[in-house]
């Protein structure tokens, strides 16, 4: 069995990379061609934190494996990351372990990854302002792998904790180049009038986005919440907007962005215009006026975990990278 470390993993796969594999995976979903059972979620009694177990198969490109991921909210107090993850991948003919990779890499690539497709196919091809709700890990991924897909002119960042808001403007800054002005914003209520594409990557239990002040013409994309009780964008945006998901089956069971409108009947379930991987095979249209708002709800399942890691195990051996026992 090979063991994959963090700094493997950096050194085998690009965020471009994931961007394209991940256009493969939802459409492997589409067509059938992945098992994802519901993934298993174990809270911690009286706390916001939570494992959650994630199998799935990919039965065309044959991967098979399971992710444990543990998102623990209160370690932002200990100074240590909210998420920690393992990916165990099998051999599809043996169903034995050939691989143990570290997690959170491969989960904050894939998540930028896949919202970066979603903006491909639903943002204006002239969105040029960015807005991002969250300055953590994911934060840093979404915009990394938006960076990819559009030619940003802005970026602008709020987070509660204004000095980690600071710090991070002045990294994404950096990565982003001169041609990009980045910045940090003390009021929430600056983004989503200024942003053409808006990222909500936050551990909000409420929403952090004013749908009534979202500009037509925006692209949204939601990645934070993943239980039935916690949303991060309010009842206007998701009444102004065409709603498309990742995954139907895992979305209505989690996304409580749109299981709490549904609830409440603000939508129907026919609000839900389509998932990422019918978008990909041009089954189903997606933006069709430059003015429509467009949104994106990512819960996130394994099969994109499984992918990036097969892809990461495959070079690993033909490298002989990893540690070997
Ligand atoms: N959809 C997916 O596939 C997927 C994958 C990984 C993580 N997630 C989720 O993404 C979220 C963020 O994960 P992370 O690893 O970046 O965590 P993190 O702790 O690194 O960052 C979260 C940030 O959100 C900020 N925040 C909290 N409330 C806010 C508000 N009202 N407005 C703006 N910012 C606010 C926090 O201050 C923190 O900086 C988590 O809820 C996690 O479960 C989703």
């Amino acid at each position: 069995m090979r063991v994959l470390a963090k700094q493997d993993i950096e050194k085998l796969i690009s965020m471009r990379e994931v961007i394209a594999l991940m256009e493969e995976v939802f459409s492997a979903l589409t067509r059938g061609e992945a098992v994802v059972p519901e993934r298993i979620v174990l809270p911690l009694e009286k706390t916001d934190n939570a494992i959650l177990f994630m199998p799935g198969a990919l039965t065309k490109s044959r991967g098979i494996g399971m992710k444990a991921v543990s998102v623990f909210p209160s370690n932002a107090a200990r100074g240590i990351p909210t998420i920690s993850a393992q990916i165990l991948l099998c051999d599809y003919e043996t169903g034995e372990a050939k691989a143990v990779l570290e997690g959170s890499h491969i989960t904050a690539l894939r998540t930028g990854a896949t919202t970066a497709v979603a903006t491909k196919y639903l943002a204006r091809k002239d969105a040029r302002n960015l807005g991002v709700f969250g300055a953590g890990v994911q934060a840093r991924s979404q915009i990394m792998a938006h960076l990819e897909v559009r030619s940003l002119k802005r970026i602008m960042i709020y987070d509660p904790n204004t000095q980690k808001a600071a710090a991070f403007a002045q990294e994404v800054q950096s990565i982003a180049g001169s041609d990009c002005e980045c910045s940090a914003e003390k009021d929430a209520r600056e983004l989503p009038p200024a942003s053409d594409i808006i990222i909500t990557a936050t551990t909000s239990h409420t929403p952090v986005v004013e749908g009534c002040s979202v500009k037509e013409g925006t692209h949204i994309n939601a990645i934070g919440s993943y239980k039935a009780h916690v949303r991060e964008v309010d009842d206007a945006a998701i009444r102004r907007s065409r709603i498309f998901v990742d995954s139907y089956q895992h979305a209505l069971k989690e996304a409580g962005d749109l299981i709490i409108p549904l609830k409440s009947g603000i939508i129907s379930k026919s609000d839900i215009r389509g998932e990422l991987g019918e978008l990909v095979l041009g089954r189903k249209p997606g933006r069709e006026w430059p003015d429509d708002i467009t949104f994106f709800k990512c819960v996130g399942i394994a099969v994109q975990d499984i992918a990036v890691a097969e892809v990461v195990y495959r070079k690993a051996c033909d490298q002989g990278i990893g540690l070997v026992v």
